[in-house]
């Protein structure tokens, strides 16, 4: 038999038809002389019907069908009887009144009904993957993904972008993540990195002058995995020469709207919005914040400092700070309500959270005895606080106040509901710090990696903390899903930057000589960017769980429960990579 339709094309403008099917049984029901099977493949499902009175020998051999055996059927197209259509299913209008079956193959009795995916533990999802991508919800993701995939390959080769792969076998470039490590048979006793991403290699191939490249490549980093990591994931990793910061921007701006487009998502509007790095933290708390909603954090430190109320005073004499958000309507908010909010500020190191209610034009607070009506009335002001708001202020470190602040602001959010999740909130974050201080380092590291470049006409004489960087994110409802700068093109800024990041020569010169070599025969300025396009598929499907949006996952313990990875291996295996390992096999 050669399939002549699929399981979801039929309708009624079919009806006459001889055709054959092939599927999956996705769900039967025998009434005696009527066995109905909802067939199913990846472009939906199909009622057939097996009727003793016109077909007795196929009716008699489907008495052994049994859930997700495979068929292969003949017959004709008929309408449903009146009263049984599915208005759910393109097909719902019509059955296949089978005159000949093929069993193509059986199934064993399935762990888990499909039907209830969402149901059952994840774990055994997971370690029947290759049953758990039959399921409609996971084909969608996966399709969508495919589907985002090719968008962006259209658009960057209509923009002349040129794909080109690079090794995976390689050394470590530092993105931030501990490496995964793979042991050289040939070279005893030395060790390939996985990358973390092709940085390196796509800054070597503007200076090879192909000036426009970009992959879709897996990346790999042996991090602490969360919700929306995975050890290794995938991005769309681009890099251009003679660039500047507007040009990665705008070009990464109409590969949206491309990608919106094909979704049929509507419009995307341009230019996206943008946020000065030190903007975003101080209104928002956060280097990629959530626009979907206000609840803006208010700077009151100069207001405060005024007052009697000894926790606010010292924290700004120390230079520290305090800030607030206004909860709209927060005055309603029990003990017990204010409590849990004190718990979640003080997760990020918050101390406390002191508040004021606005209630019937007054103020009511623990506190407000500290406070004069004039000050109590500046910070009523500077708030906007209205009736029936709840104000909370954080004191401390500007870093414990705006990562606290930060924090409520997102539960809050959730709490309130205020999150509309239709919405697609972009931002651009921009003039990052070149630096940040690593207290585990006790040193400056890298904001994003040392081969970006700092901001036009910066003195890296001066506090390192103070340097922007010539680097951008973008940021889409809260979420990082891309980042990349214009990159360092001159050999003595590179060697200057190791410097600074106390990485002496010898080590720039054994860990990334081969760049600082590239760097001193013509290489063009260049610039560029890298998304997650995990993260970016996960928030168009609107799910938490970054396996929803990759066929064969990682669990959070980076094992694979399918296939049993990472494993033992044999001891010939280890002694041919000259490796002994501590931990006894
Ligand atoms: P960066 O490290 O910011 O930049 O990575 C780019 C984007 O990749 C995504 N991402 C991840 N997604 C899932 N799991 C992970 N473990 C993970 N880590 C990162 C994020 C992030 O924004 N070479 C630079 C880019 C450049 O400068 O051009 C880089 O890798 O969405
Ligand atoms: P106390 O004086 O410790 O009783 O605190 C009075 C109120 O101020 C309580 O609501 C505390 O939660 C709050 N509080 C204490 N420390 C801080 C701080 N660093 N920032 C904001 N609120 C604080």
């Amino acid at each position: 038999m050669k399939r002549t339709h699929n399981c979801g094309e039929l309708n009624e403008g079919d009806i006459g038809k001889q055709v054959i099917l092939m599927g999956w049984v996705n769900s039967r029901r025998d009434h005696g002389g009527l066995i109905f099977i909802d067939l199913r493949d990846r472009y939906g499902l199909t009622q057939i019907v097996f009727n003793s009175e016109i077909d007795q020998k196929s009716h008699k051999e489907a008495n052994v069908i049994r859930d997700e055996y495979v068929l292969a059927i003949e017959g004709e197209v008929k309408f449903r009887p009146a009263g049984t259509d599915n208005v759910n299913l393109p097909t719902g209008k019509i059955e296949i009144i089978v005159k000949k079956l093929d069993i193509l193959n059986r199934s064993l009795p399935l762990p888990f009904a499909l039907n209830e995916g969402d149901k059952v533990g994840e774990d055994v999802r997971l370690r029947y993957r290759f049953l758990d991508l039959r399921r409609g919800d996971l084909q969608k993701n996966i399709l969508l993904r495919h589907k985002v995939g090719r968008t962006i390959r259209n658009f960057l080769d209509q923009e002349r972008f040129c794909d080109i792969e690079t090794p995976f076998l390689t050394k470590s470039t530092p993105e931030g993540a501990r490496d995964f490590l793979v042991p050289s048979r040939l070279s005893p006793g030395k060790f390939f990195a996985l990358p973390q991403s092709p940085q390196l290699f796509k800054q070597l191939l503007m200076i090879s002058g192909f000036e426009r490249y970009y992959q879709i490549v897996k990346c790999f980093r042996d991090e602490d995995l969360r919700a929306d990591r995975q050890p290794e994931f995938t991005q769309v990793d681009l890099e251009m020469s003679f660039v500047s910061e507007e040009d990665v921007m705008n070009l990464t701006e109409g590969m949206f709207k491309s990608i919106w487009k094909e979704l049929n998502k509507g419009e995307l509007k341009t230019p996206l919005r943008r946020l000065d790095y030190k903007d975003a933290i101080l209104k928002y708390g956060s280097d990629k914040p959530d626009l979907r909603f206000d609840l803006e954090i208010i700077e009151v430190s100069d207001i405060v400092k005024l007052s009697q109320f000894e926790v606010f005073k010292k924290v700004v004499d120390s230079k520290g700070v305090v800030r607030g958000i206004k909860i709209p309507n927060g005055a309603g908010f029990s003990r017990q309500e204010i409590d849990k909010l004190t718990e979640e500020a003080k997760i990020f190191g918050a101390k406390g959270l002191a508040w004021l209610k606005i209630e019937n034009n007054e103020i009511k607070s623990p506190i407000a005895k500290f406070f004069t009506p004039d000050i109590l009335e500046k910070i009523k002001s500077e708030m906007k606080g209205e009736n029936g708001d709840l104000l909370v202020f954080v004191a401390d470190k500007v870093k414990i106040v705006w990562q606290s602040l930060g924090h409520l602001r997102n539960y809050l959010a959730n709490k309130l509901n205020l999150i509309d999740n239709k919405k697609y909130e972009f931002a651009w974050i921009i003039n990052f710090p070149l630096f940040e201080y690593s207290e585990e380092d006790k040193r400056y590291v890298a904001m994003h990696h040392p081969f970006t470049s700092p901001n036009e006409g910066a003195n890296l004489n001066i506090d390192p903390g103070e340097i922007t960087a010539r680097a951008y994110d973008l940021v889409l409802n809260g979420n990082e899903i891309g980042g990349g700068s214009i990159r360092i093109h001159q050999r003595e800024m590179q060697e200057k930057m190791f410097e600074l990041l106390k990485i002496g020569k010898e080590e720039a010169e054994g860990r990334f000589g081969f760049l600082l070599e590239a760097l001193a025969f013509g290489a063009p300025p260049h610039g560029g960017i890298a998304f997650g396009l995990d993260r970016l598929i996960m928030i168009l499907i609107g799910t938490e769980n970054i396996r929803e949006v990759i066929a064969f996952p990682k669990t959070q313990k980076a094992t694979c429960l399918l296939t049993g990875a990472p494993d033992t291996v044999s001891e010939k295996q280890l002694k041919e990579l000259s490796i002994k390992t501590d931990n006894k096999v």
